[in-house]
């Protein structure tokens, strides 16, 4: 799978994954700008929060409580697109993802 993040400014950056990483790990481990992932991936920071597109959104998994609970804590205002880039495993049947880096993280 290959996952693309748009940055405020409209850059996007397309990085390809192995199964199974999540979001936040796979935008640290590439060094994309504006994804922190302080706490780890534990739902913990809410420093890994992304917008994932509309089309996108169906395929993921419902937002669990801790979750949602992190995302009343982000940076950016969360919207109905906001989701913690650590709780995005990728896999193939998400196919080529896209996302939105919000402009405040920290
Ligand atoms: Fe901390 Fe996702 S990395 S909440």
């Amino acid at each position: 799978p290959t996952i693309t993040f748009t940055q405020p400014t409209g850059e996007a950056t397309e990085v390809t994954v192995e199964e199974g990483t999540s979001l936040m790990r796979a935008a640290v481990t590439n060094g994309i700008e504006g994804i922190v992932g302080e706490c780890g991936g534990q739902a913990m920071c809410a420093t890994c929060h992304v917008f994932v597109r509309p089309e996108f959104a169906g395929q993921l998994p419902e937002v669990s409580d801790d979750e949602d609970e992190m995302l009343d804590c982000t940076t950016a205002e969360r919207t109905d697109s906001s989701r913690l880039g650590c709780q995005i495993k990728m896999s193939g049947e998400l196919g080529n993802i896209v996302v939105d880096v919000p402009s405040d993280q920290v």
